[in-house]
């Protein structure tokens, strides 16, 4: 059965040297533009900044993770309270992560079976089991936006014949994921596996696309591989997606990651980078990164990033950064998280502009030329 379904995506501009794009998605909480970077919200909160803060520095959608609202507190308690939207305040969109990929990387002692995965609770031991079909229930009690099918992981280095026997797994899944939705209008997406393999990530393609999914995901990549191995995988994959749906790379990446995969046709990005890379004291500038302990900051008056608008860079010198993140203060880690997030955002405002203006291949020039000049 072939589930047809209108593109959400509407795209606006392509570039006329690569495969850059921008456009927009229609979900139920409004429309977001492409390329987009979604802040990491795994527990139904982006790691020490507030909705207002997310809204301020430029967030348009955030990611939850099924998994561990499953375990805690449970999706029929987010249910009661208007679904993920209404128990956070965030009335923008959410994309949910199935669990798939945390089973893999969180639990304890996960056996996947053709039914589904069971596993421990990484938190209390407690046996659990998610079906496909569970996974779309929960993210339809979550009440997200884009929900993603529940998808096996194939770790790397991986054989032919487990990457071939996991993606095949991940096919049949994805059918039942697409079969068990209840008609609330939220959206989802398939997810290509396929390891290292090309054949097998363009095989994975044809499926998900015979199914008919509202966008389409490249899972399996950022697992340890060489980032050319991770590019190569890329520019395996995406021509193989319908153009007229959005496409997304799950769990990538830094900010030339960022570059390299709008390069190549990808509109989504999610990481956890900016937000733990802030709690570790590490700031994402327009020059390259910066560890705010450094003793070269104890009396530095400029902001982090002179070229960067946030409340952070606005408002604080980096010798207050130093100050606060050396003596461990909470307000380190909200005021370097609104620089990061800001930073990523901002980053893809720019690409979105640039392509906008079929400029995207000197913007990329221009991104890494920045990086080579020196920093005092
Ligand atoms: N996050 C990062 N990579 C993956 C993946 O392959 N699958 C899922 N479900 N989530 C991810
Ligand atoms: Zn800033």
């Amino acid at each position: 059965m072939q589930t047809v379904t209108e593109s959400p995506f509407t795209l606006l501009h392509s570039s006329s040297q690569c495969r850059a794009r921008c456009g927009e998605v229609r979900t139920l909480h409004g429309t977001f533009r492409t390329p987009v970077f979604m802040p990491v919200g795994t527990l139904g909160t982006v790691k020490g900044v507030t909705p207002e803060n997310l809204k301020e520095l430029g967030a348009q959608i955030i990611l939850g993770n099924t998994y561990h609202l499953f375990i805690r507190p449970g999706h029929e308690l987010i249910r009661s309270f208007g679904g993920l939207h209404g128990f956070m305040n965030w009335d923008r969109p959410i994309l949910t992560d199935s669990g798939g990929f945390q089973i893999f990387s969180l639990s304890d002692l996960a056996t996947i079976t053709e039914e589904g995965a069971a596993f421990r609770s990484h938190l209390d031991g407690s046996k659990l089991f998610l079906s496909p079909e569970d996974a779309v229930h929960v993210q339809e009690a979550l009440g997200s936006d884009i929900m993603m099918v529940l998808d096996t992981c194939i770790p790397y280095p991986a054989t032919r014949d487990e990457a071939r026997r996991a993606t095949a797994l991940t096919g049949r899944w994805a059918r039942r994921c697409r079969e068990a939705q209840s008609g609330t209008g939220q959206l989802l997406f398939g997810i290509v596996q396929g390891g290292m393999y090309p054949d097998l990530r363009a095989e994975a393609a044809r499926e998900l696309i015979d199914i008919g999914f509202d966008g389409y995901a490249l899972g399996g990549l950022s697992v340890g591989e060489p980032k050319e191995l991770m590019l190569e995988m890329l520019e395996a994959s995406v021509p193989h997606l319908p153009p007229e749906y959005p496409v997304y790379l799950m769990g990538v990446g830094t900010p030339e990651d960022l570059v390299e995969g709008v390069y190549r046709g990808v509109d989504m990005f999610d990481c956890v980078m900016p937000t733990r890379n802030a709690r570790n004291g590490m700031l994402f500038t327009s020059r390259g990164r910066l560890v705010i302990k450094n003793s070269c900051y104890r009396d530095d008056r400029r902001p982090v990033d002179e070229a960067c608008n946030c409340y952070t860079c606005r408002h604080y010198s980096r010798a207050y950064l130093r100050h606060l993140f050396t003596s461990r203060e909470i307000l380190a880690y909200q005021l370097n998280s609104i620089h990061n997030l800001h930073y990523y955002c901002q980053l893809m405002a720019d690409m979105r502009q640039a392509i906008a203006e079929d400029r995207f291949e000197a913007f990329r020039s221009s991104f890494y030329a920045l990086r080579e000049t020196p920093q005092e």
